[in-house]
């Protein structure tokens, strides 16, 4: 009897224990005010996962703000650059795109102009008043996106951004939604649906810049990268596709093999001269069609490693070259080369090259792409 007891009693212990604990397990999404721009309210939101990683999403500009994850020994790190504050994404001196929705046109358009349906159009020269980058004077990063919050089956956020027809001289009134998703895996999926109501040209990618050591832990040059790409697009001295698609082999960008990102960087070849390190359009072998990894990135230190796995037919590399110290962020200065960025895409400058696939976007059509960024430790 007293077996039982003691038994009942411990059963009662576990019980009170385990409503304890779900009375202050974390929910697994949270919004949080965090500013007006542009008169529009701007909140943060917390998507949670069972393992407690964590990310924040900012409304303006659709910015992944931190991404907290573990390392081997269950250390916890925010593992992208981004700011504490709305006036850091905001101000002037943020010329980054850091952790941002990029659109229209995400990279380069050569002139700022691009043909389409026979008419020509001219979109703001915002990169040294020679090519648009990124979208123009003020891209999708620099608008304030409607939100709506999903907490069942895991936790999503679904942004909302309407671009009025000739917004940064692009055609068409532009329907864009943008999900993120948080899974129990430690899969940040972002899914990409858009519609128009006249012909127009649409390249859409996250900014986010990783430093898998931490933001604020040093350079990435000891990252191990792995690309998943046997051809890139070289790029002239602005950085913009020469038209050709070239093989990567023999040339300090095949990164077929998981390869140090310092190991060649500073090695004697055009291609690493022009942008200063790597900043090149990498062809995703079988990619445009169904969702393939295209990269993989590992941090010896830390053990954690970050897959990306997307549906689209290219993948900017590019290791942090115009990261100078002067922007101040989460973890400290954003030093030279102290993150990298992998942004999954459409070619640069598609609309001017023909022989690259088609961004050209008609009434009638959904846009559609999605990109996992997978977080484990090995
Ligand atoms: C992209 C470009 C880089 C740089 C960053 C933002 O990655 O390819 O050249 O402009 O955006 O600084």
């Amino acid at each position: 009897m007293k077996t039982l007891n003691n038994t009942l009693a411990a059963g009662a212990v576990l019980i009170s224990m385990a409503a304890v604990f779900e009375a202050q397990a974390p929910p697994n999404l949270e919004k949080q005010a965090w500013g007006t721009f542009d008169g529009k309210q701007v909140f943060l939101y917390t998507l949670r996962n069972a393992s407690g990683v964590e990310v924040t999403i900012t409304n303006y500009g659709g910015t992944i703000t931190t991404v907290k994850a573990p390392d081997r020994n269950k250390k916890f790190e925010d593992v992208v650059l981004g700011f504490d504050s709305l006036d850091g994404y905001t101000s002037k001196t943020n010329t980054g795109y850091f952790g941002a929705l990029i659109g229209r046109y995400a990279n380069r358009l050569a002139h700022g102009e691009f043909t389409l349906d026979g008419k020509q159009y001219h979109i703001p020269k915002n990169e040294g008043g020679v090519n648009t980058l990124h979208g123009g004077d003020r891209g999708f990063n620099a608008r304030v996106w409607d939100a709506k919050e999903v907490t069942s089956g895991g936790p999503a956020l679904e942004l909302h951004y309407l671009s009025p027809d000739g917004e940064e001289g692009f055609p068409g009134n532009l329907n864009v939604r943008v999900k993120y998703s948080l899974d129990n895996k430690n899969n940040l999926r972002i899914d990409y649906t858009a519609t128009t109501d006249k012909d127009t040209v649409l390249n859409l990618t996250n900014h986010s810049y990783w430093n898998l050591a931490g933001a604020g832990h040093g350079e990435i040059l000891n990252h191990k990268l792995t690309l998943m790409a046997d051809k890139f697009t070289p790029i002239d001295s602005t950085l913009i596709p020469t038209g050709a698609i070239d093989s990567v082999s023999g040339t300090p960008l095949d990164f077929r093999k998981a390869t140090a990102i310092g190991a060649r960087i500073n090695d004697d070849y055009e291609q690493l001269k022009l942008a200063k390190g790597y900043d090149h359009n990498f062809v995703v072998n079988k990619g445009g069609r169904s969702l393939v990894l295209a990269a993989k990135v590992e941090e010896p230190g830390s053990g954690r490693v970050l897959e990306v796995l997307t549906t689209q037919p290219g993948i900017q590399f590019y290791s942090g070259n115009f990261l100078n110290g002067k922007t101040q962020g989460i973890g400290g200065a954003f030093n030279y080369r102290s993150a990298l960025a992998l942004e999954t895409q459409h070619f640069p400058d598609s609309p001017n090259h023909p022989n690259f696939p088609s961004t050209v976007l008609h009434p009638g059509q959904t846009f559609h792409e999605t990109t996992v960024f997978r977080l484990s430790v090995e």
